[in-house]
Formats: C-alpha cells, sequence, structure tokens
C-alpha cells in the first residue's frame, strides 16, 4: 500500500515536471488556439527537438480539413476543429468527448502502442489510432502513414510518454 502511495506520488510529480519540461520545449501553453486549415510543416523536422514542437503545434492546431465540430451538448457545428478540442491542454489533461464521456490524458498513452483492440481483433499502431481519431471524430482528413505531419504526431505523442511504463495508466494533469 505504502509503495502504491509512494509510486503515485512520484508519477504525478514526474508528470508536473514533465509537462513543465514539455511546456518549456514546445515553446507554447497550450492555450487555445483556434485551428486553421493549410500546411501545417513548411520545412520537415531534422531534429527531435524541432519535431516535437512541429508535433505539438499540429495537435493544438491542425484543423484536418474538417469543418466539423462539436459544441457541449454534443451536437456537431460547422467551426474548424483539431486534436486538442478533444484532447486539451496538448492531450495532458483529461479530456471530454462529444458525448460529454471523460477521456484520459494523453500521457503515457504511446507506451501502450501498438495496442490490442479486442473488440476488432487488431492491433492498433500509434499511427491508425490517429487516423482512427480524424476519421471518426471529426469526420476529416487523416494525415498519411508516412507524411511529415504523422511522423511529427507521433513523436509529439512519444515524447509525452518518455519515462512511462508499458501498461500503466499515468495522471493526468490537473486542469
Ligand atoms: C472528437 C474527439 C477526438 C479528437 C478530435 C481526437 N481524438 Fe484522440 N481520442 C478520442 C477518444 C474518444 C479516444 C479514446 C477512445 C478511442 O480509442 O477511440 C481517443 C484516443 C486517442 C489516443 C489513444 C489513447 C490511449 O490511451 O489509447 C491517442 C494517441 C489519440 N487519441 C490521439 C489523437 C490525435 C493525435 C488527434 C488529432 C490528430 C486526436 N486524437 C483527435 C477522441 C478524439
Amino acid at each position: 500500500m505504502k509503495q502504491a502511495i509512494f509510486l503515485r506520488a512520484r508519477a504525478t510529480l514526474c508528470g508536473a515536471a514533465f509537462a513543465a519540461a514539455l511546456t518549456a520545449s514546445a515553446g507554447s501553453s497550450f492555450a487555445a488556439v483556434p485551428p486553421k486549415a493549410g500546411p501545417m510543416i513548411v520545412q520537415p523536422a531534422t531534429t527531435m527537438e524541432q519535431a516535437v514542437k512541429d508535433g505539438a503545434r499540429i495537435f493544438a492546431q491542425d484543423s484536418f480539413g474538417t469543418k466539423q465540430t462539436w459544441v457541449p451538448n454534443g451536437a456537431f457545428n460547422s467551426h474548424l476543429m483539431s486534436c486538442a478540442a478533444c484532447h486539451t491542454s496538448g492531450g495532458l489533461t483529461e479530456g471530454v468527448t462529444p458525448s460529454g464521456a471523460r477521456l484520459p490524458s494523453l500521457i503515457g498513452a504511446a507506451s501502450n502502442y501498438p495496442k490490442f483492440k479486442a473488440k476488432k481483433h487488431a492491433v492498433y499502431t500509434l499511427e491508425r489510432q490517429i487516423v482512427h481519431c480524424v476519421r471518426a471524430g471529426i469526420m476529416g482528413q487523416p494525415p498519411g502513414y508516412d507524411s511529415a505531419e504523422m511522423v511529427d504526431l507521433v513523436v509529439y505523442l512519444t515524447a509525452l510518454s518518455k519515462g512511462a511504463a508499458m501498461g500503466h495508466q499515468m495522471p493526468a494533469v490537473a486542469h
């Protein structure tokens, strides 16, 4: 029991310190930025730091060519929408689905991919999950599997899992 409490306290601390470090490295406070259409990457990143920054920006701002969004009553509306519309604060905090269900933070999520999806009897890569989110969540055009945009999103999500053990749910950062 003591051990569990210690581990949780440690994980929370790690999460907070990590979020601060990531926020600094991504160069943004994850403040809500209106999504926009159009290319997000002018020059593909040549360093990991740059890929994380680009990924954070894509996550916060790319509309994936959709105008679908949802409003608090769960109805779809006609506004541009990004990953951050559901996965709040760059995925560091718990999000809310269009139907109002709580969505876990993405801290540590990447360390559980590739992931077995029992209902489909399929193993999802992180890329396939991203494609699923864009198609099913916002009816948008997902980035291609090998596109620079997909690479940056995967690098960004992987950075959110640095130090996370496989098979554990990491605590979200408080809103
Ligand atoms: C309409 C809301 C919505 C949007 C927009 C959305 N997601 Fe998701 N996302 C979800 C939901 C709901 C889940 C959990 C259920 C599931 O697996 O589909 C999820 C799960 C995930 C997971 C897996 C988490 C885990 O622990 O298994 C990742 C990674 C993810 N989303 C990344 C993204 C990225 C990157 C984008 C933008 C390209 C995005 N999501 C856009 C709703 C959304």
